[in-house]
């Protein structure tokens, strides 16, 4: 890719082996405690989790949802406040493992809607370990039936209008939330993504228009159900439901009682995360991937400027959306979304702005996952997890998606990771150059490109990297969400992980192994930044796990702190 080569170890860290085990492995001088699992008690009324059935509709919404992703600490008044999305949920283990993976009850279907959505939790540590506050004020569940407006330039908009919030303002709730985002005024960021698959008609020959086919959205839903209990899901019914969703909401962790807004001014896709930047001239620039593939990478840049105690509603809510366009030489440009360049009205780029974004000509990526902002320079680094269909002209209603630019190879099984940075370190600026940090691949089976790049090896390698994030000291940290089969193309892989990269010399280490069937998402530190907080995500999809309490018992998302035996810095 670029020339890199293994340089100065800055690792505080021996690597860590690949494993298959249905454990966390982490380096030798470092431990990895659970902090919180799906269904754990955040309340004094909260009801112990039930091995037998699994919880119920009621029990759930008084516990922490389930498969962590996104999360950010919020340090107030001394207190470590744990902002957390419940990204979805795996319907055969909340379900009891039932074979067919189908509700038997409503109860069963409200237990796994209100396992969705995003989890405020108090943290204290008592000497001994992290745990939950109970009963802290701050403590809070929002799930897909929580109140929350629309807010920018899709807000009333016809689009977006219902028979039951005929003005197109007032929406409920939140789901499939994936990554996350920190603002510079300290709120948190909820990144709607798969929304699509929570929708369905009981004609299942029930034709949706064509913009709500570029998102994915029919007559069939993914087995939750959800139109069953509630007419909102039913896209016969309710056409314009799925426009209120697939945005970024803001959340303010500080008060339980505020309401969360849906920022339309940032775009309607498959939202992965929200990368918040201020850029020289104090504009709020934030940066956000599309997870499907062949979709687009965006930046948002707001009007006005940030400064302390400005109208930050503002910031959120007047600004231009621009798609990412690759050019082979390592050159990039990022493509205006506005009424001129689309024949689009604002609104409409809003609330359609893949179809926005097409009609640019973005370059379409390998399912751009995680966003992250070097803090020791101007670079930002996308994951690109993978795209088996890249070269194919297989893609759902969206745009060609030829081999090349930071997009190199057909089929592409193992995912790279591509960094730019602005011209003259400008955020706002129309151009960038780009290349290519990593691309994954798999050394001991192949040696074409599949391989990898050539800081892939035998002792680091991985698969669809996915969760990204850069540590204070400007050491990026790569999370991975891939296939954990271990055999053919990943033989060798083991389960999904966590790696640190050096930004420098390209060169990358081996720091955690997660347990079976488990992805890991989400990282954020404790306000001392000696503890690491990692997400544990859907231990045993496919029924092979008991993490993290083994035997027997159900396998449970959790959130684990990794901290230094010698009580030292971890990022
Ligand atoms: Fe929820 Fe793109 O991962
Ligand atoms: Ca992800
Ligand atoms: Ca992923
Ligand atoms: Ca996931």
């Amino acid at each position: 890719p670029t020339g890199v080569k293994a340089a100065v170890n800055r690792f505080a860290f021996d690597a860590v082996p690949v494993s298959t085990s249905d454990s966390i492995s982490v380096p030798a001088g470092y431990k990895a405690e659970v902090v919180v699992r799906w269904a754990d008690a955040m309340w004094s009324d909260s009801v112990a989790f039930d091995q037998d059935t699994r919880g119920t509709a009621k029990t759930q919404a008084r516990t922490f949802g389930d498969n962590t992703d996104g999360m950010e600490v919020f340090m107030h008044e001394g207190r470590t406040l744990l902002t957390i999305n419940n990204e979805y949920t795996n319907r055969s283990i909340i379900w009891g493992n039932r074979a067919d993976a189908k509700p038997e009850n409503d109860d069963d279907i409200e237990k796994g809607l209100l396992a969705h959505g995003v989890t405020v939790v108090e943290i204290g540590h008592d000497g001994d370990r992290w745990g939950v506050v109970i009963d802290s004020p701050f403590n809070r569940r929002i799930t897909p039936n929580t109140e929350m407006i629309l807010t920018g330039p899709a807000a009333g908009h016809a689009l977006v209008k219902t028979d039951a919030d005929p003005a197109g303002i007032t929406t409920l709730g939140t789901w499939n939330n994936c990554g996350s985002g920190k603002t510079p005024w300290g709120t948190y960021l909820a990144c709607e993504e798969n929304f699509n698959g929570y929708f369905s008609a009981e004609d299942e020959n029930h034709e949706v228009s064509a913009e709500l086919k570029r998102y994915g959205v029919s007559a069939s839903d993914w087995g939750y159900s959800w139109a069953k209990i509630d007419d909102r899901f039913d896209v016969a019914k309710n056409p314009n439901e799925p426009n209120r969703v697939g945005y970024v909401v803001e959340i303010d962790p500080r008060d339980a009682n505020s309401t969360p807004k849906k920022r339309t001014a940032l775009g309607r896709f498959k939202h992965e995360n929200a990368e918040c930047v201020v850029n020289n001239d104090g504009r709020l620039v934030i940066y956000m991937g599309d997870d499907e593939r062949g979709e687009f990478l965006y930046r948002y840049v707001s009007d006005g400027v940030y400064a302390a105690g400005i109208d930050t509603d503002a910031l959120m809510e007047n600004g231009t959306i621009f798609a990412a366009k690759f050019h082979d030489t390592g050159a990039g440009e990022w493509l205006a979304l506005t009424p001129e360049t689309t024949g689009m009205t604002q609104a409409e780029i809003c609330v359609h702005t893949r179809i926005a974004a097409s009609k640019v000509g973005a370059t379409t990526m390998d399912r751009p996952e995680w966003v992250t902002a070097n803090p020791n320079s101007s670079e930002l680094y996308c994951a690109l997890t993978n795209n088996k269909n890249r070269g194919l002209k297989t893609n759902k209603g969206g745009d060609e998606t030829p081999v090349g630019g930071p997009n190199p190879r057909e089929k592409n099984k193992y995912g790279q990771i591509v960094r730019w940075t602005p011209m003259n370190d400008d955020h706002t600026s129309a151009e960038f150059k780009w290349d290519l940090y990593v691309l994954a691949g798999n050394p001991k089976v192949h040696s074409d490109d599949k391989a990898g790049s050539e800081n892939v090896n035998l002792g680091n390698m991985f698969n669809s990297p996915d969760g990204l994030a850069f540590d204070s000291t400007g050491q990026l940290w790569i999370q991975t969400d891939g296939k954990y089969s271990n055999e053919g193309d990943f033989e060798g892989q083991g389960n999904n992980q966590m790696l640190a990269g050096d930004p420098v010399t390209g060169e990358i280490r081996r720091f955690l192994v997660g347990p079976r069937e488990a992805e890991v998402t989400g990282l954020c530190w404790s306000g001392d930044r000696k503890t690491m907080f990692v997400g544990i995500q859907h231990p045993g999809e496919r029924g092979n796990s008991n993490w993290p309490d083994g035997g027997n018992t159900v396998p449970r998302s959790a959130i684990i702190a990794v901290t230094r035996d010698d009580g030292g810095l971890v990022g």
